[in-house]
């Protein structure tokens, strides 16, 4: 008995040594084998199916909150479209994704995305940002900014003269969606042919609807008509960048500063300019990252500036005055923009209260811990957008709304983070601001509003931005 006692507790102690000698010294990788909490949910389904819905209603901060609030973290795991993912949440772990720079963790792009954009097989997805940024950074530099927004403000004026004035009603998404694109098209490309715009803008919308949807490319299915539509787009991009090139070459010192032009010229730090396949990438890539995100962004900001008109006339206010002191000068620029300060602020908590895009993805190229917790390789993190900027903790009292939140320098770093944050910052965030402000200028100057439909539902058709559920139809009077 004795020594049967003896027996059990030699190898109680071995399993003790060994456990503590696991904790202090494995090496730190082996330590942190904790994985976050939460559930894989369903077998293949995981929890696709609420996910989807919440992303639907504009609702994932939702999704993000209760979870973090049963398992007490600020990341937990879950099964989303067959993949592992990690949700993040809070301003230290969007610091994290942001900060971590394209070693570690890389953008995620589903299988749509994927063969929607041929050159994501050959080109490395943390070239991406970069050369967006450096096209746009060219693109916004101190002389050619003033004739951007000399453009956008021409353009506001003769879109708003020539579709809104005379009608007493318009549907407003419908209408800033067409002119953010054809803004888009003409500063990016330089294409100024109206026919040729309207065609672009109906074979687009096809494209983007296929952008996150399942990959069946089967005759009838979304993903089938975008594949469909996308080599038609394909061939006109084609004969685009020749023309350009073409141009460029007999004349290299051509005035034409846009996008196209940025894209054709960009390098890499091997001197070695993009192929085709990746140009073409690029311009649809600017094309649809900036004209549904701002055409969205336009039709929200009316809407709620329309609904909580408590605000209303601070910001006429502004405006007004902007005009009075441009006086006699009639077109907008750089130094008008910057005093739109209260304008700016309204923007801000309009794309707090309502993220123009919930979240975003991240792929896990090697084994990473974040918060005492390991996240292993191939698994992906998304980080949600609104569960951050509607928590209590950095922003009081979140279902207010309330533009002062932006004055000063009080946010938390990390906090606000509608255009994303650190490397992967939205490369388009500028344009988008000067497009916005340059149009909310002209509308206020010209019109005032009323819903149609009062209290309006906003829904994410597609998966991809909120849209008022009908277009945000209102009753237009002139000033
Ligand atoms: C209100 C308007 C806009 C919002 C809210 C917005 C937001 C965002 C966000 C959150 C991201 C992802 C960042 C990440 O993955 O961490 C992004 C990426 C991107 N945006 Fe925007 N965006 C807007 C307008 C624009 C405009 C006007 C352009 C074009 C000029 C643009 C071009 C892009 C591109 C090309 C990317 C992908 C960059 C990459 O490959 O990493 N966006 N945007």
């Amino acid at each position: 008995m004795d020594l049967f006692l003896l027996f059990i507790a030699t190898l109680l102690a071995m399993i003790i040594i060994n456990i503590l000698f696991k904790y202090f010294f494995a090496n730190p990788k082996e330590k942190n084998t904790l994985v976050p909490p939460g559930t894989f949910g369903l077998p293949i389904i995981g929890e696709t199916i609420h996910f989807l819905v919440s992303l639907y209603y504009g609702l994932v901060h939702e999704f993000v909150q209760e979870r973090t609030k049963k398992y007490n973290s600020n990341v937990f795991k879950t099964s989303i479209l067959g993949q592992k993912v990690v949700v993040f949440s809070g301003p230290n772990a969007n610091k994290f994704i942001f900060t971590r720079g394209n070693k570690l963790l890389i953008g995620w792009r589903p299988n749509s995305v994927q063969k929607l954009f041929p050159s994501t097989s050959f080109v490395p997805i943390e070239h991406d940002t970069k050369r967006a940024q450096n096209v746009m950074s060219y693109f916004l530099n101190s002389q050619n900014v003033e004739t951007l927004i000399n453009t956008m403000d021409y353009m506001s004026h003769t879109h708003l003269e020539n579709h809104w004035k005379g009608n007493n009603e318009v549907i407003v998404y419908d209408l800033v969606k067409l002119f953010t694109f054809i803004l888009s098209i003409r500063v990016f490309m330089g294409i100024e042919n109206s026919d040729k715009i309207l065609n672009l803008y109906e074979k687009f919308n096809i494209f983007s609807r296929g952008l996150l949807v399942l990959d069946i490319n089967f005759p009838g299915t979304t993903f089938y008509k975008a594949m469909k539509v996308g080599k038609e787009l394909r061939k006109e991009m084609k004969a685009i960048i020749e023309k350009r090139r073409k141009e460029l070459l007999e004349n290299p010192n051509l005035s034409k500063v846009d996008v196209l032009t940025q894209v054709i010229n960009e390098k890499d730090e091997n001197g070695k300019c993009m192929s085709e396949v990746e140009m073409i990438d690029k311009l649809f890539g600017f094309i649809i990252g900036s004209y549904h995100t701002t055409g969205t962004a336009i039709t929200l900001i009316m809407k709620y500036l329309e609904e909580k008109n408590e605000f209303f006339n601070d910001i006429v206010q502004e405006q007004n005055e902007i005009s009075r002191n441009m006086m006699p000068r009639e077109v907008l620029c750089w130094n008008d923009i910057q005093k739109m300060k209260k304008t700016w602020n309204f923007v801000n908590e309009v794309l707090r209260d309502t993220p123009i895009l919930q979240g975003t993805f991240r792929e896990v190229v090697e084994d990473i811990t974040y918060d005492g917790f390991l996240i292993p390789k191939g698994w992906k993190i998304y980080l949600s957008v609104g569960a951050t900027q509607k928590n209590g903790e950095y922003f009081p009292n979140p279902t207010k709304f309330d533009p002062s939140r932006f004055e000063g320098n009080g946010l938390v770093p990390y906090t606000s983070i509608p255009f994303g944050g650190g490397q992967k910052m939205c490369p388009g965030k500028e344009f988008a601001r000067i497009m916005i402000l340059v149009f909310l200028h002209h509308v206020l100057k010209k019109f005032r509003w009323e819903a149609k439909v009062p209290s309006e539902k906003i829904l994410c058709p597609f998966f991809l931005v909120p849209v008022p559920t009908n277009g945000y139809p209102v009753t237009l009077y002139n000033v």
